[in-house]
């Protein structure tokens, strides 16, 4: 693995994951491979779970780690090109370099503009990140896509699953605000690799990606999809094909208990209470969520003990 900006830097997911499994039992057998290297951590955006299992992670192998919240830095400008004449001080060109001659690895979070799709589906900030650093880069959630979450979801879906073949319901649900789509894009790639009855449901105009659910089943009922479910897994995001926008904020949508049944509750965490999910899913047993947070450190510590092998 030379950087893992996405779930397809990963050659065999089922043994990384079995690995992570590993990790969980005795984080700390592998305190060594990491000594006398630094992981970068570049926030471009807010973040508590990514920021806090990454670095735990990083430590639980005797990484340093340093952290830059990307506010407190140059106005960054990642255009080719460029008169930079106007707000932006430093190129990526510099910078990413730059950045490499301190740490090791580097550790990315950029979220998507939501206003121009043709760049966010570009993944201009992580991709140039890999094009100019001179060492392995991390994606802790980008444009599109979020590897880190949807490991921890693949861990969590493993140690949790009581059938071979679960079924996994990825849910649209209400929220106020435009949301990025990684975190669903994320989930839908994992489901691709995984053997799994997979279903999409989202109210219509929701559509993600086709280029990444590709051949998935969507189902436009919510109670239709959830039907034998034994997850569903939640996410609002905001439209694709009209980008960035909150088409409608139907609260019927919302997930409650009853809705649920039987099924085990997943979400990547922040969510809005009795928003997107009413407070007894949250606080019932079938909820999964502190579980998914806490395998983010060891989707982390796979991640970066893999990087730190080939390094070596
Ligand atoms: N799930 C997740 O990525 O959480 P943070 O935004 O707090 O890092």
């Amino acid at each position: 693995m030379q950087h893992y900006t996405s779930l397809n830097d990963i050659q065999d997911l089922s043994a990384i994951i079995e690995k992570a499994i590993q990790l969980k039992k005795n984080p700390f057998q592998y305190n060594d491979i990491g000594k006398n290297k630094t992981l970068i951590m570049l926030f471009f955006n807010a973040s508590l779970r990514t920021r806090l299992s990454t670095e735990r992670a990083a430590k639980n192998l005797g990484m340093e780690v340093s952290v830059l919240n990307i506010s407190n830095a140059w106005n960054m400008e990642f255009e080719d090109g460029t008169v930079m004449n106007l707000n932006t001080s430093e190129h990526i060109k510099e910078a990413a370099e730059v950045v490499s001659q301190y740490g090791d690895i580097i550790a990315v979070r950029a979220f998507p503009t939501l206003t121009d799709k043709a760049k966010d589906t570009s993944e201009l900030i992580i991709n140039s990140f890999k094009k100019y650093a001179t060492v392995p880069i991390v994606n802790m959630e980008s444009a599109t896509d979020h590897p880190l979450q949807a490991l921890a979801d693949g861990i969590t879906l493993e140690e949790q699953k009581s059938e071979k073949k679960p079924k996994v319901v990825l849910s649209w649900a209400p929220h106020p605000k435009a949301l990025p789509h990684s975190v669903a894009n994320g989930f839908v790639h994992l489901m691709n690799k995984m053997d799994v009855n997979f279903v999409i449901t989202h109210p219509s105009g929701y559509e993600l990606d086709p280029n990444i659910t590709k051949n998935a089943q969507v189902v436009y009922n919510q109670e239709e999809a959830f039907k034998d479910a034994d997850f569903v897994y939640t996410k609002n995001w905001s439209s694709f094909s009209d980008y960035g926008k909150v088409l409608q904020s139907d609260a019927d949508w919302m997930i409650t208990q009853k809705k649920l049944g039987k099924a085990k509750f997943m979400h990547c965490l922040p969510i809005r209470r009795n928003v997107v999910a009413e407070d007894a899913v949250l606080d019932g047993n079938n909820s999964l969520v502190i579980e998914q947070a806490n395998n983010r450190t060891y989707a982390a510590q796979v991640v970066l003990k893999e990087l730190l092998t080939q390094l070596k």
